[in-house]
């Protein structure tokens, strides 16, 4: 599991973008954090790499703390997707850049192909392999930069923004890309402005707001409280605020339990 325990951490120009943060995640867990921008949901994941270290507190990954290793020792086991996949794409082809990760863990050809065939199965890019990542359309470049962290198989996956700018169909292509790789076995952390995207796919979801968790727990929980949703500045699902608007009680949020209710 990843613990974050007590953990504060500021920039190089002394920002405290987190204060005091506590946090478990547990193997096989779906989460996904919410909260405005600013809110200091980048800040946290990235501590859950290593990317960002604690200037208070520990952040500890399967019982190591990440004060302890280097940022390679831990990014192999928590991969994380840059919300800007130009900030993460280097190779010359999206192949390149998929098979980069096995290969330079050294592993078989065989092993190498069969990580990218799966990999760019499930995020739907097999007709843009052999292009340079720069020539692909930006919805798709997202899903290069995320195949190309699966195929690194992290046991713990965070997806920072992946729903920013994807059309319906991208957003399909997550919902279920989330849900093969949970079944296989990961834990997947995501950070989005979709909410739709949030209480369709994830158990847990955990709302930030000035520097902190505000609220940790199910749909229901953040989404029906609307001292969180103001804090946050995040929106109530559509068939929630439309429940809320007709009245109804049972804290709805799913089309079929309004369709029920009616
Ligand atoms: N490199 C940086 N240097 C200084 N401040 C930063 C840096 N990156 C982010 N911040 C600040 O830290 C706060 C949290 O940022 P971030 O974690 O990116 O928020 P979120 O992902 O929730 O939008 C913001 O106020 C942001 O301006
Ligand atoms: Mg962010």
């Amino acid at each position: 599991m990843i613990e974050i325990k007590n953990a504060s951490f500021k920039y190089p120009n002394d920002f405290v973008a987190l204060e005091k943060i506590d946090l478990t995640i547990k193997e096989g867990e779906k989460v996904a954090i919410v909260g405005q921008n600013g809110a200091g949901k980048t800040t946290c994941v990235k501590m859950m790499n290593g990317l960002n270290k604690p200037f208070e507190g520990d952040v500890i990954v399967d019982g190591v703390n990440t004060k302890d290793v280097t940022i390679a020792t831990i990014a192999r086991k928590v991969g994380y997707v840059f919300q800007n996949p130009d900030e993460q794409i280097f190779n010359s082809t999206a192949r390149k850049e998929i098979e980069f990760m096995p290969r330079y863990y050294k592993l078989s050809e065989e092993e190498v192909r069969q990580r990218v065939d799966h990999a760019v199965e499930i995020c739907d890019i097999g007709k843009y392999l052999d292009t340079n990542p720069y020539e692909i359309p930006y919805p798709i470049r997202k899903f290069v930069a995320i195949a190309a962290v699966i195929a690194s198989k992290p046991k713990y996956i965070i997806l920072d923004e992946p729903t920013a700018g994807q059309d319906l169909h991208g957003t399909q292509v997550l919902g279920r890309l989330v849900d093969t790789l949970t079944n296989e076995g990961m834990t997947v952390i995501t950070i989005t402005h979709d909410m739709e995207f949030a209480i369709n796919n994830f158990d847990r979801i955990i709302a930030m707001a000035h520097k902190n968790i505000i609220c940790d727990g199910t749909a229901r929980d953040i989404f029906w409280n609307e001292e969180v949703i103001k804090e946050a500045k995040i929106k109530k699902p559509a068939i929630g605020e439309l429940a809320k608007r007709l009245g109804l009680d049972g804290r709805i949020l799913f089309c079929d339990e309004l369709v029920d209710k009616l």
